[in-house]
């Protein structure tokens, strides 16, 4: 692999799971580690870019070199990938986003309910991938598939909806591929490009091949 290939480049990367609060102690949120995101910011430092990471949910300590912004909410993570997009050169949807909040969070810790059930209102969250593709300028945007049936199908679909230059497509039914592992077997669909299948890896090295594989889209 080439080095050096991103220097002059600022990278900025959503990774770990979002949490929406449901009152003061509870939560929903969603089984991400970070280890993709994490990864992608490790492997755009060593090709010398200038690396953002912002970080909902994750047990991984800060990235050297890597100026880490931590968040919560779908809500947060928007307002702050839109804050970055204009000083961007490419924009990495890492982050597991929910899809849903609680309409209004309950400023006092929820009761156990006299009728034995609980009814949570939820409202969609901002699709933010979708955001920052309407948005974007010259910027490159990358975002994530993470599918069980279908693969390509939908992700091509993501791709084109959501006005992304790059989707990372993985099957998250199979053994050692997604959520938690620190192995991934992608496939890179692109706008121009015929899918490249990548082999089992550790997340490092996918993450290593998207970086080479970003650096010759934009250079
Ligand atoms: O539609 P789906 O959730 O499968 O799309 C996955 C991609 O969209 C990921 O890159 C994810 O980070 C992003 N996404 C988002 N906002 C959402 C849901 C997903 O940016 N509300």
């Amino acid at each position: 692999q080439q080095v050096g290939v991103l220097k002059g480049k600022h990278v900025v990367i959503s990774a770990g799971g979002t949490v929406e609060p449901i009152d003061p102690v509870r939560y929903i949120s969603n089984r991400s580690s970070g280890k993709m995101g994490y990864a992608l910011a490790q492997a755009a430092v060593e090709q010398g870019a200038q690396v953002t990471l912002v970080s909902a949910t994750t047990t991984l300590p800060d990235p050297i070199g890597v100026k880490t912004i931590h968040i919560q909410s779908a809500q947060d993570l928007s307002d702050q990938m839109i804050a970055a997009l204009p000083e961007a050169d490419v924009m990495i949807m890492a982050a597991a986003v929910s899809d849903y909040r609680m309409g209004e969070p309950a400023t006092n810790k929820l009761k156990k309910q006299e009728s034995g059930q609980l009814t949570l209102t939820l409202v969609e969250n901002p699709d933010i991938l979708a955001q920052l593709g309407a948005m974007k300028e010259q910027q490159y945007l990358v975002g994530f598939a993470a599918e069980t049936q279908n693969l390509l199908t939908y992700a091509q679909k993501k791709l084109v909806k959501k006005n992304a230059d790059m989707l990372i497509a993985n099957d998250v039914s199979k053994d050692q591929v997604g959520f938690g592992y620190d192995t991934n077997q992608v496939t890179i669909l692109t706008k121009n490009h015929e899918p490249q299948v990548l082999p089992l890896q550790s997340k490092l090295a996918v993450a290593r091949e998207v970086m080479q594989k970003i650096s010759k889209a934009i250079n």
